[in-house]
């Protein structure tokens, strides 16, 4: 099984407000990264008492000389303020590979962009691929005030480069109150019909966002979320680990067949293994990232039988509907099962 952990070299350290920072890495050899539009790293930070793991969007789109993170600072957050005050160029850190599902089809090319306050971030790799490759994107964007503005000067020269299919509305707390639903929808209106809407930010924002692409009719299947994840454990732990013994017990043995990266194999599946589990004693790179059913980096389809998911907290209907499933939640209901990577 090759090592998914990937170490990275700090170029850059970029101050972006009073608060937060970008924080860009050397694609040399052997550390490519190879990400979609949206996706997001799991970084391993030290702690006190060890490490930790935490998730951060990717603000640079795919074709960008070097993958970038952005951070804000986390009153309180031993991570993300140990990035801002103690990550310098030169130094390393290690990654998963990035993961998540918050990116737009290849066919979307009009998208509408909801972000408020660190939001921005996986926003920001959204909208500069889309324009960069001909796609067009209107972003409404919210802060508390114009200092919090995260990428003030990238986005004015987003605009200027690309007047016709990028555009800008920004939304300052300070002077327009909270943002609300029927507000949101009308700035939006103009806008022609999106291909697909992309939310990222506060849960009461999302909220009045959605309401605002379901008043103008926007197709809910063309809406995606991004939520803020935090780790209650270490993925990184599972990996340095001896292999997840599988129990022995034969009674209760499905069959999967599983197609990964080109390859399908066929595993016997133990009753009360979760599928990620089982993959990984059999040395099968299946993708992860919080094993906790909150970020999606797992997800793959059903495409025969069932299974069960003990929790799930990031798909949402329509993916279940379309037979997503999360391998790290997934347990066997019938006896044969078949799952595809997508
Ligand atoms: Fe995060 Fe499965 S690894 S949901």
């Amino acid at each position: 099984m090759t090592d998914p952990i990937l170490t990275l070299r700090v170029a850059e350290v970029t101050p972006e407000t009073d608060d937060a920072v970008s924080v860009s890495f050397d694609a040399g050899e052997g550390t490519e990264l190879r990400h979609r539009p949206g996706q997001f790293l799991t970084l391993r930070i030290p702690a006190p008492d060890g490490w930790v793991a935490r998730c951060y969007s990717l603000s640079s789109a795919p074709g960008d000389t070097r993958p970038t993170i952005t951070v804000k600072r986390v009153p309180g957050g031993m991570a993300s303020n140990w990035i801002c005050d103690r990550l310098r160029p030169g130094d390393t850190v290690e990654t998963l590979p990035p993961a998540g599902r918050f990116t737009p089809a290849s066919d979307h090319r009009n998208l509408v962009l909801f972000a408020a306050g660190s939001g921005i971030t996986p926003v920001m790799s959204i909208l500069r691929a889309r324009v960069q490759e001909g796609g067009r994107a209107l972003l409404v964007y919210a802060n508390r005030d114009d200092r919090s503005v995260i990428f003030a000067a990238e986005l004015r020269r987003l605009t200027e480069a690309y007047p016709d299919r990028f555009q800008v509305l920004h939304w300052l707390e300070t002077l327009q109150g909270l943002p609300d639903a029927a507000r949101l929808a009308a700035l939006v209106r103009p806008w022609a019909a999106p291909d697909a809407a992309l939310l990222c930010g506060p849960a009461p924002f999302m909220r009045a966002a959605a309401e605002a692409l379901e008043h103008l009719g926007v197709d809910r299947t063309r809406v995606l979320t991004e939520e803020y994840r935090s780790l209650a454990s270490d993925p990184f732990a599972m990996l340095t680990a001896s292999p997840a013994q599988l129990p022995a017990d034969a009674a209760e043995t499905a069959t999967v067949t599983v197609e990964l990266d080109g390859r399908r194999r066929t595993f016997p599946w133990p009753a009360r293994t979760t599928l990620l589990d089982l993959l990984r004693a059999q040395d099968v790179d299946a993708p992860f990232s919080c094993r906790e059913g909150a970020c999606s980096a797992c997800a793959c389809r059903v495409v025969d039988g069932e299974v069960k998911m003990l929790r799930n907290t990031v798909l949402e209907e329509e993916d279940l509907a379309e037979g997503y499933v999360l391998a790290c939640q997934a347990v066997p209901l019938t006896d044969r099962v078949e799952v595809v990577y997508d």
